[in-house]
């Protein structure tokens, strides 16, 4: 069975004490978490005091991924606000592995998302330094936006290295996920589907994420 992580970014704001008891009763596995900063995405999503009450608000995984510029600044501050994977993108990392090791050193997993332009050869020597490959399978920033569908030979060539290399990483796959092509994803390779409008835009947000969990 897939990995579901619902994204709080299409959650409704005004009610996500409603939302998050919604996901608490459903089978969706983790809380994906987006942060924006407005300078590594042309968007800002929310911060610290709201990633607080989400993660204290439940039991599941706090799957936290940071579309941001220095993230190794904020680690720690994730950690405390509740943050159990701690995502950072390749593109906004100069010291990649440095900031892998500070993250497993708070005593969360590692994860590394890529831009639908970076190729996932690049990790060749640093995937045995990381427990979840979030591959972006739209440009990040916003939720709603249109699978691009080369994400798949992406996912196909990252499960190779993965196995070549005696490895257990998981993928993740993150934009544009429906259940018209979370089917192909999954047979590509891919453990994790993040899902936001998917769910949140369904007119039942449970079901979605039981017909997600059944593909
Ligand atoms: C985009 C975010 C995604 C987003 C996915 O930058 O990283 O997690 O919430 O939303 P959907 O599933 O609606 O494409
Ligand atoms: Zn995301």
């Amino acid at each position: 069975m897939p990995i579901v992580a619902p994204s709080l970014l299409s959650a409704d704001f005004l009610n996500l004490q409603k939302d998050c008891d919604m996901l608490n009763a459903s089978e969706a596995d983790w809380f994906h978490l987006d942060v924006m900063d407005g300078s590594f995405v042309p968007n800002i999503s929310f911060g610290f005091p709201v990633i607080e009450r989400v993660c204290k608000a439940t039991e599941k995984i706090c799957d936290v991924h940071l579309m941001i510029l220095e993230p190794g600044r904020y680690a720690e501050a994730f950690q405390k606000a509740g943050a159990d994977i701690l995502t950072v993108h390749y593109e906004a990392c100069t010291h990649l592995h440095r900031n892998l090791q500070q993250i497993r050193a708070l005593g969360m997993k590692a994860g590394v998302a890529l831009n639908p332009h970076t190729p996932v050869q690049l990790l060749g020597d640093i995937l045995h330094d990381i427990d979840l490959v979030c591959i972006m399978s739209v440009n990040p920033g916003f939720g709603g936006q249109q699978f691009i569908p080369h994400t798949i030979d992406k996912i196909r060539a990252l499960k190779h290295m993965i196995h070549d290399r005696g490895l257990s990483t998981l993928i993740e796959i993150d934009g544009g996920v429906t259940l018209d092509n979370a089917a192909a994803i999954l047979h590509a390779g891919a453990d994790v589907l993040v899902a936001g409008n998917t769910v949140f835009k369904s007119p039942d947000p449970v079901q979605s994420i039981a017909a997600l969990k059944r593909l």
